[in-house]
């Protein structure tokens, strides 16, 4: 596995690997690694020949007061795992190499970014796809492998694909959970035991969800109501946001009458986690 610091040596093995008419696999991280990034790793093997992971903290998604500091590192545990999941190659830029003192352009998308994280992370996206998009120029993948567990992240990604017409395939992979079925986070380990087991409210209440859809209930509401209810029983967890919306837009929907993505975001502590789930309502076609 080669391990890549400088910009300028990426794109040359890729455009090596491009002149041998190898396809190039991108799985962009913040690294401190966990099975949802060994699983997107793993997918990104099947579709390439060569699987390029990106590890770079980056500070322009992380607005004044979040945890860009205190965000975990381990590079040495990163690249082990890389190595173990099949990795050719680890980008891992410091961050002067992709934002010099001079920098000055950002990626703005106009109507994604007004809902969900969006609202409680103003410049969030702003900052994502401003380093997606330098990725995509850096490692000039075929295609982009990027988990549904950040859900806006990915339509986010896969508009700005579409808008500047990146010739990159953006491939969406399961959300990887705990036996429990809390979703994987690297932001997971800043829960205390008690927290740890609070947050398992936040997969109770989409599976609540599911369950009264089918049990027939079609108001977006009432459904909404009873993942607040599971929620606001834990004593550390706070709401940010509950909605079910359109899975391509993220308007909210109120009535069920097709298939939706239920979302949320709730910090357990100081610790804000998401997560989401696709509500399907087969039962209701059958009523
Ligand atoms: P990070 O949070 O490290 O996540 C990297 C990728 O792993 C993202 O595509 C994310 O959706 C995916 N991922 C995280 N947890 C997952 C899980 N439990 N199951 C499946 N996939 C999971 O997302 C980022 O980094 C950054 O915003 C980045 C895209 C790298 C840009 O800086």
């Amino acid at each position: 596995m080669k391990i890549i610091n400088t910009v300028r040596e990426m794109q040359n093995h890729s455009d090596f690997s491009r002149m041998r008419e190898r396809s190039i696999a991108l799985v962009p991280t913040m690294g401190f690694l966990h099975e949802g990034h060994l699983s997107l790793m793993k997918d990104g093997k099947k579709r390439a020949n060569e699987v390029v992971v990106s590890i770079f903290v980056n500070p322009t998604q992380f607005g004044p007061g979040e945890d860009f500091t205190s965000y975990p590192r381990n590079l040495d545990r990163d690249l082990a795992l890389c190595q173990d999941a099949g990795a050719d190659v680890v980008f891992t830029p410091k961050d002067t190499e992709l934002y010099q003192s001079a920098y000055q352009t950002y990626i703005n998308l106009t109507k994604l970014p007004n809902h969900l994280c969006g609202i409680s992370r103003p410049t969030h996206f702003k900052g994502v796809a401003t380093v997606v998009s330098k990725l995509f120029n850096i490692v000039k993948p075929h295609i982009a492998i990027f988990g549904q567990k950040d859900y806006q992240q990915l339509l986010v990604i896969r508009q700005m694909v579409c808008d500047l017409n990146f010739d990159i395939e953006i491939i969406g992979a399961p959300i990887v959970r705990e036996a429990d079925g809390l979703a994987m986070s690297s932001r997971n380990t800043y829960l205390t035991p008690e927290q740890r087991k609070q947050a398992l409210c936040l997969y109770n209440s989409l599976n609540k969800a599911q369950e009264l859809v089918n049990s027939g209930v079609i108001e977006t509401a009432k459904i909404i109501d009873a993942a607040k209810d599971i929620i606001s029983s834990q004593p550390e967890a706070m709401i940010d946001y509950i909605r079910i919306c359109d899975p391509d837009t993220l308007e909210d929907v109120q009535i069920l009458d097709k298939p939706v993505r239920m979302v949320l975001a709730v910090k357990i502590g100081k610790t804000r986690l998401i997560d989401n789930m696709m509500l399907t309502i087969e039962s209701l076609n059958k009523l």
